[in-house]
């Protein structure tokens, strides 16, 4: 995958799949997985570090991580997310942000919301660097949003996505992230862009997905969104595992004669 197959998988009505990673281990995976693209998305505050909210995510952290994943995934396309306020200070500290993060290892930058983003977006991209923009609910933004809630539900605020998605377009975004809007807004707007939208709780109308690794994987087991789908449970596989291990150093079945050095 690479930026321009971005735009011919939606001219082909092919579905583009995104899924996050944040360290060497599961990239080393996802690397063989058929998976299109990597979002080291700054979700990694929450699922990685424990936070309650993306807020607490900087530059640093998400390079640590865009390293990592880029050491384990060389192949695939990667995507680093500009954590909060990163690109809200002066042009100098984003562009001084955004190259950070591409010599982390990034193929590209997402950033959330377009009111007051769009010259930032421009010159980004003017730079030679691929911008993702991020519509709907944009976690950043949580205080101000109110919460997490599905964006885009009443006539009014539908109308505001439906320019903000053109005025991403028009910035120069090659792709569109849209979280949590109603399906047949998602797809609508979807159908007005020339560029792929992937939405995450958008529904099935958008030119492809992306979910947080954990999710996915039944890791994150405290509060289940409705648009998230566990393909393992992977809590529990983990918990059996840990428990066994335990039950068998207890009952002196680990380690074997064959996990054991001779002289
Ligand atoms: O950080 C992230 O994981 C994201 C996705 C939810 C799109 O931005």
């Amino acid at each position: 995958m690479n930026i321009l197959e971005f735009q011919q998988r939606k001219a082909r009505a092919e579905k583009i799949v995104m899924l996050t990673c944040y360290d060497y281990t599961s990239a080393r995976i996802v690397q063989d997985s058929d998976l299109d693209v990597i979002l080291v998305g700054d979700s990694a505050a929450m699922v990685m570090h424990g936070h309650g909210t993306t807020i607490p995510a900087d530059v640093d952290m998400m390079c640590r991580h865009i390293e990592s994943v880029a050491r384990g995934a060389a192949d695939k396309f990667i995507v680093g997310d500009m954590p909060f306020l990163s690109f809200r200070q002066t042009l100098t500290d984003t562009m001084c942000a955004v190259g950070r993060l591409m010599k982390a290892g990034a193929h590209a930058i997402k950033l959330e919301g377009i009111a007051g983003n769009a010259e930032t977006i421009a010159h980004i991209v003017r730079s030679g660097v691929p911008v993702m923009g991020h519509l709907g609910l944009t976690p950043q933004s949580v205080n101000q949003l109110g919460g997490y809630r599905v964006q885009g539900r009443d006539s009014d605020t539908a109308e505001i996505l439906k320019n903000e998605a053109r005025a991403c377009e028009k910035a120069g975004c090659f792709s569109l992230v849209l979280e949590c809007v109603p399906e047949e807004l998602a797809t609508e707007i979807t159908a007005s862009l020339s560029i792929p939208t992937l939405g995450i709780g958008a529904g099935a109308g958008t030119d492809g997905q992306v979910l947080v690794m954990q999710d996915l994987l039944g890791l994150t087991t405290d509060f289940k969104p409705k648009f998230v789908r566990r393909y393992i449970d992977g809590r529990q596989l983990w918990l059996d595992a840990f428990n066994a291990y335990a039950d068998d150093v207890r009952n002196a079945r680990f380690p074997a004669a064959d996990e054991s050095y001779k002289r």
